[in-house]
């Protein structure tokens, strides 16, 4: 009697908010699952509760060829991938007042060439895979550039853009692409915000809702419903009242130095 083989993921930024709640609900399923982000003991705490189901692979996804050596390791290891989830990112506010370019060259390595470089890896391994889907975590500032997301606004956009690029391309191939694009979700990201956040859903939640959405493979997840409907009235107000908008989204965290 033929056994169905447990599904492959790969999902990064694991070790922290959205990553590691939907990392739960990967792993409740039997399924197993590579994980990475930088941090590595979150990730091992993972694979102790969980014996058998989980690979290990932490290192910064920005440097190219860490993320070359983790995709060999899951080549070796696993040979191919089902499904990949590129969740792993960052957000800086930028000033404009004191525009600091290096934010701008940080938030677009972490959000879009770091995600670049694991499709790069991936998709040999995706196309070996059974019924291959890639997704990645955008946002709904896509939708709506507000003040001081300048930098995070255009990783994302680029990102949903390559995704969608990308979807053409792969078709014939059979990969399938979701985009997803939560609005306001509670984890340490966010957290960090000195604003509050409308309509925003905590962590499991969103979680939750993004794995249930995934079984049918949709070209774009978007969420809380509420917040998606608000976003076009207020795409079409004056610069006036985004600016006050923005006004309270600033971060009391310096921004982090992408090293020379
Ligand atoms: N929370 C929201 O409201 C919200 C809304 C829209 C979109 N998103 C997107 O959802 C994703 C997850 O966000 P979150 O709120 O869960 O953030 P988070 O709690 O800060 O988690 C980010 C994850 O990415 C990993 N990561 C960051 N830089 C990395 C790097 N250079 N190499 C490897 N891993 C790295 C972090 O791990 P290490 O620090 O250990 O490396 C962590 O696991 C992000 O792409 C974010 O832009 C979030």
């Amino acid at each position: 009697m033929s056994r169905t083989l447990p599904r492959r993921y790969w999902l990064t930024g694991a070790s922290n908010g959205i990553g590691a709640a939907l990392a739960e609900e990967i792993l409740k399923t039997g399924a197993h699952l590579a994980v990475s982000s930088r941090t590595v003991e979150p990730l091992k705490v993972l694979s102790q509760r969980y014996p058998g189901q989980v690979l290990v692979l932490a290192g910064d996804l920005t440097n190219s060829q860490t993320v070359r050596e983790i995709g060999e390791q899951i080549a070796e290891d696993w040979g191919s991938l089902d499904t990949v989830i590129l969740n792993a990112g960052t957000c800086e506010y930028v000033d404009a007042k004191q525009f600091d370019e290096s934010i701008v060259e940080h938030v677009l390595r972490t959000n879009l060439l770091a995600s670049s470089y694991c499709i790069d890896a991936a998709l040999p391994m995706l196309r070996a895979g059974t019924a291959p889907h890639l997704v990645a975590m955008a946002s709904t500032v896509t939708y709506l550039p507000l003040p001081k997301t300048e930098a995070y606004g255009a990783s994302k956009t680029g990102l949903r853009n390559l995704l969608e690029s990308l979807r053409i391309d792969l078709a014939p191939e059979g990969i399938e692409l979701t985009v997803i694009s939560p609005g306001f979700v509670e984890t340490p990201l966010t957290g960090e915000s000195d604003f509050s956040m409308p309509l925003s859903w905590p962590v499991e939640k969103a979680a939750r809702h993004i794995f249930e959405k995934l079984k049918d493979r949709p070209l774009e997840i978007a969420f809380p419903a509420a917040f998606m409907g608000a976003l076009w009235p207020l795409s079409k107000q004056p610069d006036q009242v985004k600016l006050e908008i923005g006004k309270p989204m600033v971060r009391s965290q310096p921004p982090v130095k992408d090293q020379p």
